[in-house]
């Protein structure tokens, strides 16, 4: 094995504008009480027409770049996890250029709710082959763009917000110490944002489907009842990996989708709730930035501290899922 691997910063960002559960009473039929009850979710931040996915990514980043007490033009490689790029193209490239990383790669990963684990996997196997040391992995989305706001189903559960890391590479001990990354296809159909193509004849015999994306459309009882099924499994096998149990775990760090999701991967894990890491009243489910906001928030408070154990699992549309574990800082 090559270079080990340590998280040195972390930072995020979220949009000012703040959706209470009372405001979506207001819009759809629903309730404090039964979002509360059924999610844990009170709030969630709304991006503005001047609140980018770009700009957002760009804070968060610069964030992390100085916790890790480096500059922007050390990142070599950028890895931006996101399903809602401000451009289809890919956004990596213009935070690149907003944060000044003049000596990195960039480039855009999708992988929905799972997005930011498995950018943080992509990623050290650039730095384990010697490739890239410091690497900057962001998870961001903009969900609000694409949910469907009179659906109460969903509208209820996503918001938007910025996360990031910087890895390191270190000649010393590893700190990622197990992963695993999985995808089931023939549950696609359980989350989607779709492509809706319309016909637009171009010449005789050539048609262009020229079309715009569906909002969010999701079976969230088969989801939900996938992410217990799935992710305990996923934590177990990599903590069997890192030869680790449950006993080593610090903190359990989930994406942030629902708090029963959150409390159930735990009571399976044998894992005691206080160690579940939690933002979801204030962030809702923020897609791929769920993971580092709720990292970002725990660091920045003194909760977790420098080479606690940390279990990440990320799961979500594909449908994909994974997990990591790791140790917090160097
Ligand atoms: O980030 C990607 C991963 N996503 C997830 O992991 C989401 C997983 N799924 C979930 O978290 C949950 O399934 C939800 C929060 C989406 C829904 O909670 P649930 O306990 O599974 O509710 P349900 O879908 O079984 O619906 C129960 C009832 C239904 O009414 P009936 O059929 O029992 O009369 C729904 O129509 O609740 C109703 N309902 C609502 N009522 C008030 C659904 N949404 C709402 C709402 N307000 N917002």
């Amino acid at each position: 094995m090559g270079a080990g691997i340590a998280i040195t910063g972390c930072g995020s960002a979220a949009p000012e504008a703040i959706l209470t559960n009372n405001h979506l009473a207001q819009m759809v039929e629903t309730s404090d009480e039964w979002i509360n009850t059924r999610t844990g979710m009170r709030n969630r931040h709304i991006a503005s027409a001047t609140e980018s996915l770009s700009q957002l990514s760009a804070v968060a980043a610069e964030n992390a770049i100085a916790m890790a007490g480096i500059s922007a033009t050390d990142i070599d490689l950028i890895i931006l996890a996101t399903s809602t790029p401000d451009d289809m193209f890919g956004s990596a490239c213009k935070i690149q250029g907003l944060i000044g990383a003049t000596n990195a790669v960039a480039f855009d990963l999708t992988a929905a709710c799972s997005g930011f684990i498995f950018a943080l996997i992509t990623a050290s196997q650039f730095m384990r082959t010697g490739v890239h040391q410091n690497v900057l992995i962001i998870g961001a989305d903009v969900l609000s763009r694409w949910v469907d706001w009179s659906d109460r189903a969903s509208c209820v559960l996503f918001g938007d917000g910025a996360g990031a890391i910087v890895c390191q590479s270190i000649a010393e001990s590893d700190r990622l110490l197990g992963f695993e990354m999985y995808s089931n296809g023939s549950q696609n159909d359980s989350l989607n944002l779709n492509y809706h193509s319309q016909s637009k004849p171009l010449v005789e015999n050539i048609t262009a489907q020229h079309g715009t994306y569906q909002p969010v459309s999701m079976n969230g009882r088969e989801v939900y009842r996938f992410a217990v099924a799935k992710v305990p499994e996923a934590i177990g096998k990599a903590m069997f990996r890192a030869n680790l149990t449950a006993d080593d775990i610090d903190w359990l760090l989930l994406h942030q989708a629902n708090q029963r999701i959150m409390d159930a991967v735990a009571k399976r894990l044998k894992i005691p709730s206080e160690k579940i890491l939690s933002n979801i009243a204030e962030y809702g489910n923020t897609s791929a930035a769920s993971i580092p906001l709720s990292l970002d928030a725990a660091v920045r408070e003194g909760k977790v501290q420098v080479g606690d154990t940390i279990a990440a699992s990320g799961f979500g549309a594909g449908l994909t899922w994974g997990s990591a574990i790791f140790k917090w800082g160097y």
